[in-house]
């Protein structure tokens, strides 16, 4: 089944290798890094709620439409896309361009984890790991220093272009079926540690009883685009695996059950970090740093935090693997499809040029006193790191903008125009149900959703975050 020719398309081993493989492309650093943030810096609970709303209403009636059109098209997003509709092919452009682009960024925390990961590695065997008091250092020399940046993105983008290389089946199902697993029982183990802290239960409070004067239009905002990025929806990802998938196996069913297992990784993340956080008395609003400064002198205060440090970064770096895996999966697919590219060579290029584009944003986080001071150091030049700048935004910063806040809604607005719209009910519903073979008990509701709800939501959403809301 592995072959990868143009006559015989690659096609999953087996179901859990298909689900498993959804999963790792929607749990990633979205669950474990972004997720937690956004619970910590937007009020807790509250957004928590908003999320779990959202996830339900929008994000699995968004994902049953993507799995189904790629179902369909049973080929990757630009041939699905035209298959329905040549007009609207250029939504397939746009999910192959969106895929790349997160692809390029998302080695920059990519290879933070990896440099995580071996810090704390080798701190279990006698190495420093990182000292009480020092998390804010090491994070700033790791962004700052471009060999540290350059080196362990690169090492992360390679392991990613190595499991695709593998294959379909060998390698991509095959990493996700051992990571996947792995990763629920890491996370399980954690979490339990982490509530067993005393001082864990103030924590529990921050995470789950709301705060309802925080809810805000922004919020929801925040939260709806979480739905997107953590569902891996809008660039295709979904529709690419769903394309291998086998016309008799139910794309509802999956469309509950990734999402299920998305969201229990999530919620784990949080159990594993807001009781620990406010165990040692922290505060859970660094933001972005809240994995990489708050949470490691977190563990400082732990017993045996080098090996928990060690159980979560690892963690967190399987997550990202199986998450890069499913974008890099999304080009290499169009350009085997479409232009007859073998696999080899499609994955080398896309990965490699990815990863070399990568570089540039991986840079553009150094920005700081110490980035410019270790910079002139090394080149006599304090000024050429802060100049990767474009619009006047680090490059990094650019490309989350761009995808996360334009183009992610924007492919959500694709998908709801292609089913609502131009398949319409009935086209949709025979395929989901198999010409009604399948029982689809909320139909109605599904397919009113996915015509006048999501694309409304995605709007006002969309429209807020462009006015800089
Ligand atoms: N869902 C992944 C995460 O939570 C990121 C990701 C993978 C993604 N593929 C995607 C996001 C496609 C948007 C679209 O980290």
């Amino acid at each position: 089944m592995s072959k990868n020719s143009s006559h015989s398309r690659a096609q999953w081993g087996s179901h859990f290798g298909f689900l498993m493989a959804a999963v790792g492309s929607a749990i990633g650093l979205g669950n474990l890094w972004r997720f937690p943030y956004l619970v910590g810096s937007y009020g807790g609970a509250v957004f928590v709620i908003l999320y779990l709303v959202l996830l339900l209403i929008i994000g699995v009636p968004l994902m049953l439409t993507e799995i189904t059109i790629g179902q369909y098209g049973k080929t990757d997003p630009y041939g699905s896309y035209q298959r329905i509709s040549p007009r609207i092919s250029g939504f397939g452009s746009m999910a192959l361009l969106c895929g790349f682009l997160i692809l390029c960024y998302y080695g920059t925390i990519g290879g933070w984890v990896t440099y995580y990961s071996m810090v704390y590695l080798f701190s279990l065997f006698g190495g420093a790991g990182i000292p009480e008091g020092k998390a804010v250092d090491i994070f700033m020399e790791m962004i700052s220093r471009p060999g540290i940046a350059i080196s362990w993105h690169l090492v992360f983008m390679l392991s990613c272009i190595i499991i695709v290389l593998g294959g379909l089946d060998k390698g991509t199902e095959r990493a996700n079926k051992v990571m996947m697993p792995a990763l629920f029982i890491i996370l399980l183990v954690l979490a339990f540690v982490s509530m067993s802290f005393k001082g864990a239960t103030a924590g529990l409070d921050f995470y789950l009883k709301p705060d309802f004067s925080k809810m805000s239009l922004s919020v929801a905002g925040e939260a709806l685009g979480q739905v997107f990025f953590s569902l891996s929806l809008g660039m295709g990802a979904m529709l690419t695996y769903g394309s291998y998938l086998k016309a008799d196996q139910s794309a509802k069913r999956n469309s509950v059950l990734i999402p299920s297992f998305d969201t229990m990784a999530a919620l784990l993340a949080g159990f594993v970090i807001f009781p620990a956080v406010f165990a040692v008395g922290m505060e859970p609003t660094s933001g972005a740093g809240l994995v990489f400064v708050t949470l490691p002198e977190v563990f400082n205060k732990l017993p045996a935090g080098n090996l928990i440090g060690f159980l979560f970064f690892v963690t967190v770096f399987f997550a990202a693997v199986s998450s890069a895996i499913s974008l890099l999966e999304v080009v290499v697919a169009y350009f085997i499809d479409q232009k007859k590219t073998p696999r080899k060579k499609a994955t080398l290029s896309v990965g490699v040029i990815a990863a070399l584009l990568g570089i540039l944003p991986a840079l553009s986080q150094g920005n700081g006193p110490l980035a410019k001071a270790t910079i002139s150091s090394l080149f006599g030049s304090p000024e050429w790191m802060s100049s990767i700048r474009l619009l006047n935004l680090a490059a990094f910063d650019l490309l989350d903008y761009i995808t996360g806040r334009i183009m992610l809604p924007l492919g959500g607005l694709a998908l709801c125009i292609t089913g609502g719209w131009i398949m319409g009910k009935e086209k949709l519903l025979s395929i989901i149900t198999k010409d009604g073979e399948r029982p689809f008990k909320l139909a109605g509701v599904y397919f009113f959703i996915v015509k006048y709800i999501a694309p409304i939501a995605i709007l006002i959403v969309f429209i807020q975050a462009l006015s800089g809301g």
